[in-house]
Order: C-alpha cells, then sequence, then structure tokens
C-alpha cells in the first residue's frame, strides 16, 4: 500500500513497473562509472532465511557453470567496440570463495574485456575463510572483503539455522590480510534477538578488525521457514538506533541507511552504483535506461551461453522520470544526493528536476543542503529504512518467486 501511493505520488503516472520478457535492450556499455558484478550461485548449505539465488555446491555443475560465464563475460564486453571503463568489480553469491580455484581465470577474462580500475570486492561465508584462501585472494588482487557473519550470538545464528563457527578467528584470519575494507554483515531483528546482542555484535565486529559494518534488519520472506517472524517494526527501529549510537562511540560514520565505516577507509556497497553490469544467474544490470534481469536457473543459464546467447529473463524500460526516480532511491540509501552526479547520468539539474520533492523533503525536514547537494536527515533515513524494507519484501519476495517458477516469465507486475 505505502509503496503504491508513494510510486503514483512520484512517478505521476498510476502504470506500475512492468519486467518483460525478451532480449530487447541488452544494456549498451557506454557509461561512465559503470561497475561489475559476477554472482557466484553455489552454496554448501542453504539458508532458508536468504532470497539470494543459489543451488547446492556441485562440482560438474560449477565447472559447466563457469565454461557459461566466461562465455558471457566475452558476449557483454563485445557489445562495445572499445574496452569499456569499469570503476568497481564485485563477486557475491551464493559463496563466491567456492569457485577460488576458478578466480584467476574469471580476473583475467575480465582485465582482458575492460578496462579495469578501482576496487575489487568479494563476498565470504565464514567458512570458506583460511590462511590460504586470504593468501589466494589478494595475490588475484581483492583489496575488499565482506564476511557474513549475521551474529557472534549462538541462540541467533541457530535460529537463522547457520552453523556455529568461530566467527572472531574467521575474522581475525580476514584481518590479516590487510585488506582496504573488510565489511561485516550482521542482522536486526532476528527472533530472539534483543537490543544488547546487537550492540554486542557491533563492538566485537569493530575490535576485530572490521573496517565497516554493515547491519540489515531481518526481512522475512514468503518462501523462508523460520518458526516465528522478526521482530516488530518499533524494536528493529530502537535497535537501529542503538547501533547509531555504539557506531559513534566506536568512531565510525553512518555510510548508507545500513551501513557504518571507519573514518578514512573505503566503503564495500555493490548496489548503490549508477550503472551496473551483472553476470551470471539472477544477475541484474542496470544502465541509462534499462535494467534486466539474467534468468533464475544456472541450467538454463549454462544452456543459453553454451549455444552463444545471453541468458536475459526480464527487462523493465524507464522513461527518464522512472530512471531518476530510481537514482533518487539509491542516492537517498548511500544518504547523499549530489548534484553533480544527477548532471552526469541525466544532463539535467537536480534542483530544477526534482523541485517539488526537495522542497517537500526540506520541509519534513528529511533532507538537508549540503556542499554539492543535499544529505539524509536522520529522520530521513530513519523513514527510508521502513520504505526499503517493504520495497525490498516486495521486490524481491515477488520477482524471484516468479522468476524462480518459471525461468523464463512472460511478464512480471510490480506494484
Ligand atoms: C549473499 S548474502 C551472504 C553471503 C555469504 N554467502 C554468507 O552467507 O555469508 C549477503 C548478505 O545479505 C544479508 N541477508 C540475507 N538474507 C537476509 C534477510 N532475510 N534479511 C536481512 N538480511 C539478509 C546477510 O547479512 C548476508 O550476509
Ligand atoms: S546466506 Fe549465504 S550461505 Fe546462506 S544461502 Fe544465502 S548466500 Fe548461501
Amino acid at each position: 500500500m505505502i509503496t503504491n501511493i508513494l510510486r503514483i505520488f512520484l512517478t505521476r503516472s498510476i502504470k506500475p513497473f512492468v519486467l518483460r520478457s525478451g532480449q530487447e535492450g541488452v544494456p549498451g556499455l557506454d557509461e561512465k562509472n559503470l561497475g561489475l558484478y559476477i554472482h557466484i550461485p553455489f552454496c554448501k548449505k542453504i539458508c532458508s532465511f536468504c532470497p539470494y539465488y543459489k543451488v547446492l555446491y556441485n562440482k560438474d555443475l560449477m565447472e559447466k557453470y563457469i565454461a557459461g560465464l566466461l562465455k558471457e563475460i566475452k558476449l557483454v564486453a563485445a557489445l562495445n567496440e572499445n574496452r569499456a571503463k569499469i570503476t568497481s568489480v564485485y563477486f557475491g553469491g551464493g559463496s563466491p570463495a567456492l569457485a577460488i580455484n576458478f578466480l584467476p581465470e574469471i580476473m583475467g577474462r575480465i582485465r582482458e574485456s575492460f578496462n579495469i580500475s578501482g576496487n575489487i570486492g568479494i563476498e565470504l561465508h565464514p567458512r570458506d575463510i583460511d590462511k590460504d584462501l586470504i593468501k589466494n585472494l589478494k595475490s588475484i588482487g581483492f583489496d575488499m572483503v565482506s564476511i557474513g557473519v549475521q551474529s557472534f550470538q549462538e541462540k541467533c545464528l541457530h535460529t537463522l539455522g547457520r552453523d556455529n563457527i568461530d566467527n572472531i578467528k574467521k575474522m581475525r584470519i580476514a584481518a590479516e590480510g590487510g585488506f582496504e575494507v573488510m565489511d561485516i554483515d550482521l542482522i536486526f531483528g532476528i527472533p530472539g534477538q534483543i537490543a544488547e546482542d546487537i550492540v554486542r555484535d557491533f563492538e566485537i565486529a569493530a575490535n576485530n578488525g572490521a573496517t565497516q559494518i554493515s547491519a540489515y534488519p531481518f526481512i522475512e520472506f514468503s518462501y523462508s521457514d523460520l518458526k516465528s517472524g522478526p521482530a516488530g517494526r518499533n524494536i528493529q527501529k530502537k535497535m537501529l538506533e542503538d547501533l547509531i549510537d555504539i557506531s559513534q562511540r566506536k568512531d565510525f560514520k553512518r555510510t548508507s541507511v545500513w551501513t557504518f565505516s571507519k573514518k578514512g577507509h573505503g566503503i564495500y556497497s555493490s548496489v548503490t552504483r549508477d550503472t551496473y553490469i551483472g553476470f551470471g544467474p539472477g544477475a541484474a544490470s542496470l544502465t541509462k535506461n534499462i535494467f534486466k534481469i539474467n534468468t533464475f536457473s544456472v541450467e538454463e543459464y549454462i544452456k543459453c551461453l553454451s549455444g552463444g546467447k545471453l541468458s536475459t529473463a526480464l527487462t523493465l524500460k524507464f522513461n527518464k522520470r522512472r530512471r531518476s526516480l530510481y537514482w533518487l532511491f539509491w542516492s537517498a540509501y548511500s544518504l547523499h544526493l549530489n548534484r553533480h552526479s544527477f548532471r552526469d547520468l541525466f544532463n539535467e539539474e537536480l534542483d530544477s528536476f526534482f523541485g517539488f520533492e526537495i522542497f517537500i523533503g526540506k520541509k519534513l525536514k528529511l533532507i538537508r543542503e549540503e556542499e554539492g547537494g543535499y544529505e539524509v536527515t536522520f529522520r530521513g533515513a530513519q523513514l527510508y529504512h521502513l520504505i526499503e524494507q517493504v520495497y525490498t519484501h516486495q521486490y524481491i519476495d515477488k520477482t524471484w518467486k516468479i522468476a524462480l517458477d518459471d525461468p523464463w516469465p512472460e511478464k512480471i507486475i510490480l506494484y
């Protein structure tokens, strides 16, 4: 309901967002500040709370998948005459460390296909971390890692169905790698978790080498099978306030609605890019006016690529207003609306294009002026926290469910 009203208000249209089938609109790569995302959809054990596309690890399937992935990188790169300029590379999953033996070849293919600058990051499941892995990642060129700890408390790990791995030890091993960014993922609002638990988790992460801490509110998807639902909205809001408080005491700065970074370090964020290309099943790409998602089936993905075809399952064509709203949404997540990047991307002035929205935002004290644009206030960030949860739930839950059932859906209508 809330997203429906907001969509009509902001897009000035009653038309919903529609993802349609087909290859139409394969992204053009002539974007500035283009990021790459490589999805490795394999896990040793499936966690029921997790919405991302993944299947159980299987050596044979992984090998076939990597062959497809290498082809996809080549096909997409060939869409541009010149080697496209890439400003960040992220490997996510699933558990990308399970593909460690293939990562040098994948990175080699990326380097020969694109013009790479900027950071190279990877998500790690704590189970996969050991000294050899860290050494290998360093030698391949990774300078950012994000570790999915979720919680340091046994009772919370148990509720989530995660094995109780010695997360502190794993963090210390990773910290010895001396990465520019070491992000720790935590979840707050897990059933049975109390505010003291999440504050303690933040402290443990900060005291053991984290340069960034991402704390996500627990989102329950219709396909997760936990015995009880997440903590109520007010409890989660209070937990987020406590996290902001402890982050300040630990000298971390809030760098997005749900992330905190140690001053002087970079930021691990694969979602807040203006434009990006995603590789692998279930991966999304976003360019100036197109959003597309690859098929949610590793088998179908392999089949497409072995036939020399891309595996685009769904495409959404944006008009200018909707595309700029998408920009506004993700810029607000990172707490800054920058005039320069808006001008760069849309050839328009932020203050005139969004004059009305900015006026309302200032009046309601959701944003305030800062050098170069606007900063989202504490009040704005708290409102965003609520809206983002509804959006994530609706977008991911609906799209994922349909796309998982049918690898080639006709269309998906978003609210
Ligand atoms: C791709 S996942 C995990 C990466 C890695 N495979 C692992 O398990 O450690 C990225 C992050 O999303 C967050 N996440 C996953 N499911 C979530 C949910 N239902 N609610 C909130 N956060 C979630 C977790 O913090 C997780 O570390
Ligand atoms: S949380 Fe990580 S390990 Fe668990 S299913 Fe998701 S991607 Fe795999």
